[in-house]
């Protein structure tokens, strides 16, 4: 496992982190198997964890509280997130602050996230939505700003919306979030545009989450892909969003060199970008534990290879379904 540099924190994280939504929120979870892929994650080297209140009001942050508890020997960064007061994902513009993250409900669910956790402090503490027009705003500040002298929360975070990267521009020049959680991968390069160069300037640390564009970028998925009712991707992977994803997934296929799977390539395609300090793929199984790690070390895809995946940048626009 490599590690990287944490914008100005000084950790030092695996460049394969943790993704932790799946096991609390998606069906097919197995509590064994997913401690299982958890603590071989650590074995091999993974130091970095991301999960939210909102992965099962709690459940997932309460199954990575018992695995630091399995490996005190180890530091563990702990990233997790404040959900949306009104529980509306993303959030849009025209959203007051005050009804997403007013100052008490901050501080009320860090303290929640914090006994979940089991922890004195927390790593990160992202928000789950943002909104830019929320950076001049001083009720966060305020909150955050109590929080971190406290002691519970040692840096700051925003996840942001999918496919909106520049919507937490201004806020990164408030100077106050140390880290920024978007979606990058083999299709979604937008961030290239103007996030990663301004987090490079501001020295501000970037998660690349979901490496696999949610499970296409594995190359699995089929126009007959389906599931159950009660998973959250029965209601992204609707026929439109399916049957473009599988197309362009597809499209990738010949591009694939031989001995490597698609999500090999999808992660290795992340992490020759500099600008990324982890990726956090999620992972419930055992053998996409093993696969994933082993994909930091340190051989970089071949430049004629890097340029053809560039070429598969696929830019999408928020719609009704895309949550
Ligand atoms: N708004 C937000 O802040 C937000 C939104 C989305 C995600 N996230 C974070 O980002 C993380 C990653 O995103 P994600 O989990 O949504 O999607 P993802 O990482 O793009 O895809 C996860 C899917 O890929 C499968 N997979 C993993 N490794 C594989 C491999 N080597 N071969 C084949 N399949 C493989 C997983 O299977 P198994 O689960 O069966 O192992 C799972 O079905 C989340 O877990 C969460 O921590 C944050």
């Amino acid at each position: 496992m490599n590690y990287r540099k944490f914008g100005k924190s000084g950790w030092k994280v695996s460049e394969i982190g943790y993704g932790m939504w799946g096991m609390a929120g998606w069906t097919g979870s197995e509590e064994k198997e997913v401690n299982q892929a958890l603590d071989r994650a650590i074995e091999l080297g993974c130091n970095f964890f991301d999960t939210a209140w909102a992965y099962g009001d709690g459940l997932s942050e309460s199954i990575l509280n018992k695995t630091l508890k399995r490996h005190t020997d180890k530091r563990l960064y702990v990233a997790t997130k404040i959900p949306p007061k009104n529980r509306k994902w993303p959030s849009r513009p025209e959203f007051a602050l005050k009804d997403v993250f007013p100052a008490d409900y901050i501080i009320e669910y860090t303290e929640k996230s914090l006994k979940n956790l089991g922890l004195e402090q927390i790593d990160l503490q992202q928000f789950h939505v943002w909104e830019d027009g929320w950076s001049n705003q001083d009720e966060w500040k305020e909150a955050i700003t109590k929080l971190t002298s406290q002691g519970k929360v040692a840096s700051w975070g925003v996840s942001v919306n999918r496919w909106e990267p520049d919507n937490c521009l201004q806020t990164l020049h408030t100077g106050l979030i140390s880290a920024v959680q978007v979606i990058y991968n083999i299709f979604d390069q937008n961030p290239d545009d103007h996030l990663l160069p301004l987090c490079r300037e501001l020295d501000v640390a970037v998660i690349a989450r979901v490496p696999f564009d949610e499970g296409t970028l594995t190359g699995t998925f089929t126009r007959e892909t389906r599931f159950p009712a009660n998973d959250w991707r029965s209601t992204y992977f609707v026929p439109e969003n399916l049957n473009a994803s599988v197309e362009h997934a597809d499209a990738l296929k010949p591009l694939i060199p031989q001995g490597m799977t698609m999500a090999e390539v999808a992660l290795r395609f992340i992490l020759c970008n500099q600008d990324i300090a982890t990726t956090i793929p999620g992972m419930r199984k055992l053998r996409n534990v093993e696969s994933n790690m082993s994909a930091s070390d340190g051989n970089t895809l071949p430049a004629k290879l890097l340029d053809q995946l560039k070429m598969h940048r696929w830019d999408r626009k928020p719609t009704q379904w895309s949550q």
